[in-house]
């Protein structure tokens, strides 16, 4: 069954009802749903899909030649058996056709074109030029891979350069649309669920396997997706990122687990990795602009152009925890030494999923109404002390400590009361408002009626 994104296919039927031609790019890594998107998409529609293999362009033909008699079966005189000698003849038979019906055409992994015909975007550019006007054709191209996409598309020298009207980023299921996911086919308590959201993030395809991998244990569970010989994940790291960053990719995997590690300043990952610190700053700046794959925070108070105070964190949860416990440990997985990595997990494990609950309380807090309207929510940070979640606007501070934990009522009040003490150094006026977002607390109501903004994992996850 098909779940959720409606805003994407809202937008594309939207482009879809324009006169004329388009250009569309999905882009988006590896597994995160866009072939599920497209054929969603094109259900009901005239269209085409074509998968680009990476075989010789006369197979693909075949295939491709297959797949316009299927779907234009009704256009087409029966005796009419489409045959094309290069990619660029199809292309111009499916423009010329669409000047009597919108069709869409869908190439998946377009940036294989690449390794299968690389001459293939010239003329593709002269048609879509020349043609596109007087057809109709909402023409997909998705690909996996950002760099390559954003090279084929966004490089001046490329002939394909400046053609794309619309860029779709797909991303993975937030936290709430990821729990909507898997209620769908499996029931997990919500604590359970935080946690393997903290590993799988929201990607469709590694949530499904929740079906199969898990039987009520989350450790049972990660070991099974992940530890064993034949653990389906295990490799998964490596096979969806090796291909992304090509030859150097062992720089730019020592960063990223130096990141899921811990080590977030470029003085701290050139220490961690004995890279130098020029090459450090161009590879996070890489893999972050480019890429994609890190984010820049900078404590919510500060100037993020101005500030030298930056740390590093990997936007992906399962690219996090791949690195953090399996490429960390890859050397003891390799010799059949699991219990070496059961124990990196068993104590580590409640802290990384800590600081996923504070990822998670900040799109909370962004989504709440704290009674005005922020201008940035973040994390706050300087000299050892940190705030987890700050919002504000010119006359109004929420501040609230983040806790994967039940607490107690004397607990919670002791935080509240260093969480206090924190605020009175941050550089902010307005009124302020203090809170706490756990997973459990003890006379949670007692403090609200005391003016406190409390709230416990149920109140996170059915939001609304
Ligand atoms: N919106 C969705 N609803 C239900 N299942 C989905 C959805 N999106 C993806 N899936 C499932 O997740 C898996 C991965 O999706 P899909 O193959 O579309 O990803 P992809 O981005 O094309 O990945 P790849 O890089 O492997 O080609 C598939 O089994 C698909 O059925
Ligand atoms: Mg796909």
């Amino acid at each position: 069954m098909f779940y959720d994104r409606e805003r994407e296919l809202e937008k594309l039927e939207e482009v879809h009802s324009r006169a004329g031609s388009s250009f569309t790019v999905i882009y988006g890594r590896r597994r995160v749903g866009k072939t599920a998107l497209a054929r969603q998409f094109l259900k009901g529609k005239p269209g085409v899909y074509f998968f680009v293999g990476e075989k010789d362009e006369a197979l693909l033909l075949e295939e491709f030649e297959e797949e316009v008699k299927r779907a234009l079966s009704g256009y087409l005189p029966a005796y009419l058996k489409p045959k094309f000698s290069s990619v660029e003849e199809l292309m111009e038979f499916l423009l010329d056709f669409s000047k009597e019906q919108k069709l869409v055409i869908v190439f998946d992994e377009f940036q294989n074109f690449r390794s299968v015909k690389p001459s293939f975007f010239s003329p593709l550019q002269r048609l879509w030029d020349t043609k596109k006007d007087s057809s109709n054709v909402t023409l997909l191209a998705i690909g996996s891979y950002v760099g390559m996409i954003k090279r084929i598309f966004m490089d001046r020298k490329e002939p394909l350069f400046g053609r794309v009207d619309e860029w779709m980023k797909l991303k993975p299921f937030d936290f709430w649309e990821a729990y909507g996911f898997v209620k769908g086919f499996i029931n997990v308590p919500p604590k359970d669920f935080v946690e393997l959201y903290s590993v799988l993030g929201g990607m469709p395809r590694y949530l499904l396997y929740l079906r199969h991998y898990y039987g009520g244990d989350v450790i049972e569970t990660i070991e099974k997706l992940f530890l064993d010989e034949f653990a389906p994940l295990r490799e998964e790291g490596l096979n969806v990122l090796k291909l992304e960053f090509g030859r150097y990719y062992r720089s730019y995997f020592s960063i990223l687990e130096a990141v899921s590690l811990g080590h977030v300043t470029p003085k701290e990952i050139s220490d961690r990795t004995g890279l130098k610190i020029l090459t450090v700053g161009k590879y996070l700046s890489e893999l972050t602009n480019h890429y994609e794959y890190l984010k820049r925070e900078v404590p919510a108070t500060e100037d993020p152009r101005k500030t030298r105070k930056v740390a590093y964190s990997i936007r992906d949860e399962f690219f996090n925890f791949w690195f953090r416990f399996v490429y960390h440990n890859y050397q003891h997985l390799e010799e059949g030494d699991i219990e070496n990595v059961r124990s990196d997990l068993e104590r580590n494990f409640p802290a990384f999923v800590g600081r996923e609950y504070e990822r998670i309380a900040r799109e909370f807090v962004r989504r709440i109404d704290l009674g005005f309207r922020p201008i940035r929510v973040g994390r706050w940070w300087h000299r050892g002390e940190e705030i987890d979640v700050v919002a504000y606007n010119r006359d109004n501070v929420a501040l609230f400590e983040v806790k994967w934990k039940d607490l107690s009522l004397k607990d919670a009040r002791k935080i509240l009361r260093d969480l206090e003490r924190k605020g009175s150094l941050l550089p902010l006026r307005g009124k302020r408002l203090l809170g706490l977002i756990a997973r459990g607390i003890e006379g949670k109501e007692e403090l609200k009626e005391e003016g406190f903004l409390v709230f416990d994992l149920k109140d996170v996850l059915f939001l609304r």
